[in-house]
């Protein structure tokens, strides 16, 4: 099996970038940030908030999540009820990255990305992917964009899907975000010693996916 790890910040393109580029290489595509979000989800309709002042691990006991492949676009559950539409709020962005600080929520998804890689050709994105989850793949990509752009992208496909969302506060939260995704204590974003860092500043979309593919191909030979 061969796995593609992809890093890197909020925003800087890796879903959609990697679905393509999956679909190029007919390998699956694994969205890491979905199986956060869902949990971060759980943990909101619990009433909690991103103090998370409860007993993790209890609350883990008692949650299932699952991932599954619909016309090659991966659905997250979460327990039974498919919630892919209700993570990609901004409010769940923020439960996510608060609940992927917790050791005992990362150990709970650790075995579950790595059988998927195991069983699967795979694209994973991610934040730790190639330092933690699958530090032996073959192909580590460590995408990133300034975070004006990654705010700009971000702001661009809320407001597409009608939400009533303001540049100003999109950008706050990527810094935010960014600030506790690497300097978190356990698995913190940062490139993998073995990664390419792919900056995606400059380029359009389609430049982004030949370049990943270029990289990939060249470190498949
Ligand atoms: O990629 P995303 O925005 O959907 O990720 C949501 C949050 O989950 C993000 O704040 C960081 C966290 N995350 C993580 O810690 N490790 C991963 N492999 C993927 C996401």
């Amino acid at each position: 099996m061969i796995a593609v790890a992809i890093d890197g910040p909020a925003g800087a393109g890796k879903s959609t970038i990697s679905r393509t580029l999956a679909g190029k290489l007919g390998f699956i595509y694994v969205d890491t940030g979905a199986l956060y979000r869902a949990l971060g989800l759980k943990f909101s309709r619990l009433g909690y908030d991103t103090t998370l002042d409860c007993d993790i691990e209890d609350v883990l006991k008692g949650t299932k999540i699952d991932i599954c492949f619909i016309d090659g676009s991966q659905h997250v559950m979460l327990d039974g009820e498919d919630v892919s539409g209700d993570i990609r709020t901004p409010e769940a962005s923020m439960m996510a990255s608060a609940v992927s600080a917790k050791p005992p929520v990362r150990a709970f998804l650790l075995e579950m990305q790595r059988d998927l890689a195991r069983r699967n050709n795979v694209i994973m994105d991610g934040r730790d992917i190639g330092t933690v989850v699958l530090p032996d793949a073959k192909i580590k990509i460590f995408l990133t964009a300034t975070p004006e752009i990654r705010a700009e992208r971000r702001y661009k496909e809320l407001i597409e899907k009608g939400m009533g969302v303001k540049y100003d506060d999109i950008l706050a939260d990527v810094i935010k975000r960014d600030y506790n995704d690497s300097h978190r204590e356990i698995a913190p974003l940062k490139p993998a010693p073995d990664s390419v860092i792919a900056d995606t500043s400059e380029l359009t979309f389609d430049e982004s996916v030949q370049l990943l593919y270029n990289i990939v191909l060249e470190k498949m030979d």
